[in-house]
């Protein structure tokens, strides 16, 4: 970060953590040596993680120092009085004085209160509640020191340049989905261009979440032949060859995982070093295929559609 902090590369996604679970998974994660834990408030986990964060700090296991904590403003709160009270119950349900990290979600707004909206009329237009407007009060948790850093989350490079027009703090952190299959090339560039930093989000594909959100055929990145053959010879997990691609690329990895023994592997993939031949073979898988493809945005008569949110 540009003020010499250290954002740990390896982190754990809780996306999809279950309740009753999550817990659990973040007491050993931090056993096991994470050190970056990636949440937000639609998870609908935060107060489970902040349960055992609490327990681990108390039990001085691991400092607050130490720990790299991110959460994400949801899109019911992006009006000028909403982002400061969204922010306090994040942290009140992490028990955090301060986060590493906040991220505006998503490029999408939803009236106040809406989880996720059933009708049009629950969505609002950026025309409406710009993104200037949120990032205004952004600044301020910045500047009250409620957060360190501050960011944006499924941004477009347009939406970033947007941004560079009015913003006293530009955003240090996109966090996008990236793996082989979507490697938004220029996105990477520009970011690397303006001391962005990237943090992938579904390295894996996401193949845990709910069916309703997954298309009828999807690529399968853990049995790609290219990445597999890369698994073989180096006797790791394709798992591990894709985040050590992530990580190679100096961009930030969360896959989520709630189980220990995947937890560990995927942990240990920070310490593989790809080559250069190996990374060039990787660079020729991408497909621009997004798992998460924002359709779901979508809605008849709505402000928003997947185009518009990805702007492509
Ligand atoms: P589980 O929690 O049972 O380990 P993503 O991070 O792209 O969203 O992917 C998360 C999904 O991938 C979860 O279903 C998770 O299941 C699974 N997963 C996580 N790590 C691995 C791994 N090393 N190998 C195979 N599947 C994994």
């Amino acid at each position: 970060m540009k003020n010499g902090d250290q954002i740990p590369l390896l982190g754990l996604g809780t996306w999809q953590s279950a309740p009753g679970e999550v817990g659990e998974v973040i007491k050993n994660a931090i056993e096991v040596g994470y050190r970056h834990i990636d949440c937000a408030a639609i998870y609908g986990n935060e107060a489970e993680i902040g349960e055992s964060l609490s327990e681990v700090l108390s039990a001085g296991k691991v400092a607050r120092k130490d720990l790299w904590i991110t959460s994400k403003l949801w899109n019911n709160a992006h009006r000028k009085n909403d982002v400061r009270p969204a922010l306090e119950k994040t942290l009140s349900d992490l028990k955090l004085d301060y986060l590493d990290l906040y991220l505006i979600h998503w490029p999408v707004v939803f009236e106040s209160g809406v989880g996720f909206p059933s009708k049009a009329e629950e969505y609002l237009p950026l025309s409406e509640v710009p993104i200037s407007e949120t990032w205004v009060e952004m600044e301020k948790l910045l500047t009250e020191g409620l957060v360190r850093h501050i960011g944006v989350s499924n941004f477009s490079v347009k939406k970033l340049k947007e941004m560079s027009e009015y913003a006293q703090v530009m955003p240090e952190v996109n966090q996008i989905e990236l793996h082989p299959l979507l490697q938004q090339k220029e996105m990477h560039t520009y970011c690397k261009d303006t001391g962005i930093h990237l943090t992938a989000y579904s390295p894996l594909g996401s193949r845990g979440r709910s069916e309703s959100m997954k298309k009828a055929s999807e690529p399968n990145m853990l049995t790609n032949e290219t990445i597999q053959k890369i698994a073989q010879e180096r006797g790791c997990s394709t798992a591990q060859v894709i985040l050590s691609w992530s990580v190679c690329r100096g961009t930030s990895v969360i896959p989520k995982s709630s189980n220990l023994g995947r937890m560990k592997e995927n942990l240990a993939a920070a310490d593989i070093e790809l080559s250069e031949n190996e990374m060039q073979s990787i660079g020729t898988l991408d497909e621009h295929y997004r798992y998460i493809d924002g359709k779901f945005w979508e809605i008849k008569n709505g402000p928003y559609t997947a185009a518009s949110v990805w702007d492509e």
